[in-house]
């Protein structure tokens, strides 16, 4: 079942507004097996016939393109091809045939500790990872102390890097790429080693993302998540696209379950935590004028519009966040 591409309600989009094109692409990856010596000594033998390795195709004929202002996830089961298309789009990876082509700036998350160098402190990292990412030394020298903050790195902002723990690569590693201030900004999942507080931090970071208009990709298996982030969803197969079309109906294949009934729990989801957060809000507002206290509510880019944060008595943006 393939949808039509997904289009934001309201949203012209046009050969100027493709941010991302790709075209056809066709990935091959090898499968090395393992052999024995006694295998490999007879395939000598016998003159070297048959290759030891057999080939297997990642990605078969991937086409879409992505537009400025989408938010868009590659969702499918493990090994369908996700991180790969990512990869692609980020330039790491080549297509073996077809093409990809971005427009915009991207930049993002695609590995853990990739474009790190293990022997580096995280400051030497965050200066690397900078240049890799396209921002110069004086762009990183003025943002340098944010991007630490953000991580919550401290003082082991010093340490080399292959001391890190996995967490501690994906804090700095986030904290650089978000303040890259990318047009595209690319997510896989390796969030999920974040401990609690700091996922929670990042996905308020990319909700203000969205809020402010970015393109976004994302790969995740957090479903209801995605559909929190994201309004389309593009389901991958074995290397094939099977569906393209909004998140909910993305999201509503891959759990077999009517699409109906997906978006209705979605509303009543985004509902009930909304509601909450607005619960929250009145109490603190009530306790702080108990106290004589003005109250000024931390930034929340489900419940504020982000011009807000230009108005210090309307909203205040806790650092880093
Ligand atoms: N560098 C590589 N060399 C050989 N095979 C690879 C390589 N990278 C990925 N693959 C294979 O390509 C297929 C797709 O991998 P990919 O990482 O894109 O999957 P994914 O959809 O991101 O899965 P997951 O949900 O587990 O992250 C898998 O079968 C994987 O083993
Ligand atoms: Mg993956």
């Amino acid at each position: 079942m393939t949808a039509l591409p997904f289009k934001k309600p309201g949203a012209v989009f046009t050969e100027d507004s493709v941010a991302i094109r790709v075209d056809h692409v066709v990935k091959w990856f090898t499968l090395r097996h393992t052999r024995s010596i006694k295998e490999a000594v007879l395939w000598i033998l016998r003159g070297r016939k048959n290759d030891l390795s057999d080939k297997f195709k990642a990605l078969d004929d991937i086409t879409f393109d992505i537009h400025d202002g989408e938010t868009v996830a590659l969702l499918g089961f493990n090994g369908s091809g996700k991180s790969t298309s990512l990869k692609m789009i980020s330039g790491v990876m080549h297509p073996d045939s077809g093409s990809v082509g971005t427009r915009r700036k991207v930049a993002g998350l695609i590995e853990v500790g990739a474009g790190f160098h293990p022997d580096l402190s995280g400051r030497d990292n965050v200066y690397l990872n900078g240049a890799i990412l396209g921002m110069d030394k004086e762009e990183i020298d003025a943002k340098f102390d944010e991007i630490v903050a953000f991580s919550e790195i401290g003082e082991f902002i010093d340490t080399q890097v292959k001391f890190y723990s996995s967490g501690m690569y994906l804090r700095l590693a986030f904290a650089v790429a978000i303040h890259t201030d990318p047009e595209v900004f690319l997510v896989d999942e390796i969030l999920s080693v974040g401990d609690e507080p700091f996922q929670k931090k990042c996905i308020r970071r990319i909700k203000d993302l969205v809020r402010r208009g970015k393109t976004l990709v994302v790969v995740s298996h957090d479903l209801d998540l995605i559909m929190d982030i994201c309004e389309r969803g593009i389901v991958l197969e074995h290397g094939k696209i099977v569906f393209d079309g909004s998140s909910v109906g993305a999201v509503a294949m891959l759990r077999d379950r009517p699409v109906e009934e997906v978006q209705r729990e979605q509303n009543e989801r985004v509902e009930r935590r909304l509601h909450w957060k607005r619960v929250d809000r009145e109490k603190a507002a009530e306790e702080a004028a108990e106290r004589g206290e003005a109250y000024v509510p931390e930034y929340d880019p489900e419940l504020d519009d982000p011009a807000d944060l230009d108005d210090p008595s309307k909203v205040r943006r806790t650092k880093g966040l």
